[in-house]
């Protein structure tokens, strides 16, 4: 008999090379590629039941039921999953992160990473990783990249089959720690996928994609050579490039706040003291400042005393997705 019932586990994770823009927006097909590492500590765990009962698909989050939006993009996703396992059952979802989603973490990676794994295995769809970060991708690009532990590149592809994750580096091959700043944010952001759509508007974006693999070369050599130096000055050149596509794009999109900037200054600061720490940032105000395991405590005390900063959370690299079913 088969089961219908099925729980994953995903780690959100961190962009060294950013993916902003889309070739494709329905397939999610990114404009350029990009390189992250997971985040062990922070983890989304997601059931996924389907049951021949149920007239449309139930979605909870953090003990919540889910929006509009947020069930609208579920549906869509099981809607895939559904059509490759050829059935129409809807399923019971109910997710959970130990990250604050007040706290502006981009939690949509490692949601549907968490999401396509839970539902494939509980429809016994067999998939192997691959198709599994394929599948991810399409709900959300950054998602394809938290199947996968340790570091990791998503090929930017020009059809569906071309465009995955794979992973480049194991978890324990560079104790990197991901000291990540929370500024306390009272304005509404606008969300990664509408930005996706405001890409193209800023006449820096061509330039920006056509330096692309530059950049990830040499960010995946730095890596590979754990030469801190090389990666953080290709890391804050590829997040300053795409904060500048923000800012210039139509409408504008500014997501730094004062504290965000004071963030920066202070860690170029301790760069230049001689501390193994760059930063990078993401569709929003908090700095993920990214240092060697040795310098995080330093960091982090200093990092915890910039005004503007509610919280400071550490991560070193972590695994991938899994299912959690005995
Ligand atoms: C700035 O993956 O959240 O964090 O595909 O619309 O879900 P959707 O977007 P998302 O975009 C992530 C943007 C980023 C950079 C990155 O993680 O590469």
């Amino acid at each position: 008999m088969n089961k219908n019932k099925s729980t994953a586990r995903a780690h959100p994770n961190i962009a060294l090379i950013k993916y902003w823009g889309n070739l494709d927006n329905e397939l999610r097909l990114p404009a350029n590629s990009s390189l992250s590492f997971s985040l062990s500590a922070l983890v989304t765990q997601t059931t996924v039941q389907f049951d021949d009962q149920l007239t449309a698909d139930q979605v909870v989050i953090d003990d919540l039921p889910a929006n509009d939006s947020a069930s609208r993009r579920v549906n869509l996703h099981l809607d895939r999953i559904r059509q490759l396992a050829d059935i129409k059952t809807y399923a019971y979802v109910e997710s959970k992160s130990n990250f604050p989603s007040g706290a502006g973490i981009a939690s949509s990676a490692s949601a549907f990473a968490a999401l396509t794994l839970a539902a494939c295995s509980a429809c016994n769809l067999q998939l192997d990783l691959r198709a599994l970060s394929r599948l991810a991708r399409q709900g959300s690009g950054s998602a394809s990249r938290s199947i996968f532990g340790g570091f990791v590149v998503w090929h930017t592809g020009k059809t569906d089959a071309e465009s995955y994750a794979e992973s480049i580096a194991d978890k324990d091959h560079w104790p990197v720690v991901d000291l990540i700043a929370i500024v306390n944010a009272s304005h509404k952001t606008v969300g990664s996928s509408e930005g996706h759509l405001l890409a193209e508007t800023s006449p820096l974006q061509a330039i920006r994609i056509a330096d692309a693999t530059r950049r990830l070369e040499i960010c995946r050599q730095a890596i590979v050579d754990r030469d801190f130096n090389a990666l953080a000055s290709i890391v804050e050149l590829d997040s300053n490039m795409m904060h500048a596509v923000m800012m210039t794009s139509k409408p504008t999109l500014l997501y730094w706040s004062a504290a965000t900037i004071e963030i920066m200054k202070t860690v170029l600061r301790l760069r230049h003291e001689g501390l193994d720490i760059c930063y990078t940032i993401d569709a929003g105000p908090n700095v993920h400042c990214i240092c060697i395991r040795e310098d995080a405590k330093a960091a982090h005390d200093i990092l915890k005393k910039i005004p503007g900063v509610v919280d400071v959370l550490e991560s070193p690299p972590g695994g991938g997705a899994i299912t959690l079913d005995r």
